[in-house]
């Protein structure tokens, strides 16, 4: 099937540019929102309706594309090789809620189970990134209505990973296994090289795994280490940050081909050393994840 992917990354740039102002015209509260799973794991209306605005407005443009969105997902759903958007209305949730702009939408095309077209957009930044496979990555900030290239700048060497600036992030699940192998690695992360630690320069949590795919994109993150996120939160952000020269690879150590769906992500930036980025921060890992 040949597709016409400019022509769909355009279409796709249109539509979540209009789900940002049904986003930034929402007045959420932490008392609005309701739950999925637990007291963490946030929902609100706005989720559900710019979903469905996004899911609609594709499926009229293109009908033979299948769609599988956070929202409308049903556990048991699986991606096929068919063309798929894949779409995270609001990713950071949580941060909508509670009013703080790190906050995007995150729209993904993948065909052949690999993601192919990316578009990451925060509303309350008015930034946009996007990507398509082999034609490079680029964001776009509200001030200059210019595309520019993802790095910014040309990416310094990776030479150790106590120079790095990584992020992680707890998730919604906060308890058994896989919250103790976050919780000790994190620690282990931050401790001393005396002590058998990573000293690394900072831990940051942003809450939107999107937009943290595309500070790594953008060597502004070094690093960014998360499991238990669906293939919505990542699918967009995987094209862009592999097109801005950064990798994918499995949270837990020794699988440099992760697969979508299997819900353990490692995104290292551009650059020289960046491999062995990755096998120092495997070796750091305390356990192994279960998810996926
Ligand atoms: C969440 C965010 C968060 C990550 C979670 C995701 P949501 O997405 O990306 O950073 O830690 O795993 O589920 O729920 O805000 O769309």
């Amino acid at each position: 099937q040949d597709l016409n992917l400019q022509e769909i990354h355009d279409f796709m740039v249109s539509i979540a540019r209009k789900a940002g102002e049904t986003i930034t015209e929402a007045h959420p509260t932490t008392g609005s929102s309701g739950t999925k799973k637990n007291s963490v794991d946030l929902v609100t209306e706005t989720d559900q309706a710019v979903e469905k605005l996004v899911s609609t407005s594709l499926r009229e443009k293109y009908p033979d594309f299948e769609f599988m969105g956070e929202e409308t997902y049903q556990p048991g759903q699986t991606l096929t090789p068919a063309p798929t958007f894949i779409c995270d209305p609001i990713d950071g949730t949580t941060n909508f809620v509670h009013r703080h702009p790190y906050v995007s939408i995150s729209l993904g095309l993948s065909v052949s189970l690999s993601p192919v077209i990316g578009i990451v957009y925060n509303p309350f930044t008015g930034v946009l990134y996007s990507a398509i496979r082999g034609q490079g990555a680029f964001v776009e900030f509200p001030s200059s209505h210019k595309k520019q290239k993802l790095p910014l700048t040309e990416p310094t060497k990776l030479d150790s990973l106590s120079n790095c600036l990584v992020a992680v992030e707890w998730g919604s699940d906060r308890s058994g296994t896989d919250f103790a192998v976050k919780s000790r690695t994190f620690t282990r992360l931050a401790a001393t090289r005396e002590s058998g630690g990573g000293m690394v320069h900072g831990i940051r949590s942003f809450g939107s795994a999107a937009l943290n795919l595309c500070a790594v994109a953008s060597g502004s993150l070094d690093v960014y280490w998360e499991a238990g996120c669906w293939a919505w939160d990542v699918c967009a952000g995987w094209v862009i940050l592999e097109e801005a020269g950064g990798i994918m690879v499995d949270a837990n150590p020794g699988n440099w081909e992760p697969r979508i769906e299997e819900r353990r992500y490692m995104a290292v930036r551009g650059g020289e050393g960046q491999r062995g980025i990755v096998e120092e921060f495997w070796g750091l890992v305390e356990g192994r994840f279960e998810v996926g």
